[in-house]
């Protein structure tokens, strides 16, 4: 049964790295900074015209990031942006991580088929959103 499944996956996975890079396999498979974050200092959530939604947490020192979490009921693609964001976001300032734009994604997952870039455009808005809402709570 194991061998089967051990088969499975590897016929899988030589599919997948046929589209998509390795880094990306990996952010899928083994999601960065997954789950939701109880008292943060930012929240957003946003649902893609695909249907799929991302959302993250943020937790905020001095106006630096110093904790960034993701959920994502989509695609394996939304799951490496989502994990991919949240690495590139950790340890900047809020004005730094909302320049982090689709193409930074992009560019540190060593690219995406072009039908599933507009994850990681998906995934840099709720960045900037749940952004927003640390610096519109600090405003209350
Ligand atoms: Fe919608 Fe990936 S297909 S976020």
């Amino acid at each position: 049964m194991d061998t089967e499944f051990d088969d499975l996956q590897e016929m899988v996975l030589r599919d997948a790295r046929k589209k998509y890079s390795e880094i990306t396999i990996e952010h899928f498979m083994n999601p960065h900074n997954f789950g939701e974050m109880s008292q943060s200092d930012g929240h957003s959530s946003i649902t893609g015209p695909c249907g799929d939604t991302i959302e993250i947490w943020l937790k905020v020192s001095d106006g630096i990031i110093t904790e960034a979490s993701f959920e994502t009921d989509g695609c394996g693609t939304s799951i490496a942006s989502g994990s991919m964001v949240t690495v590139l976001a950790k340890g900047k300032t809020l004005d730094s991580a909302r320049t982090i734009s689709p193409e930074d994604i992009l560019k540190a997952l060593d690219g995406l088929p072009e039908e599933k870039q507009h994850c990681a455009l998906l995934a840099s808005n709720v960045l900037r959103a749940a952004i927003d809402d640390v610096l519109t709570a600090d405003v209350d």
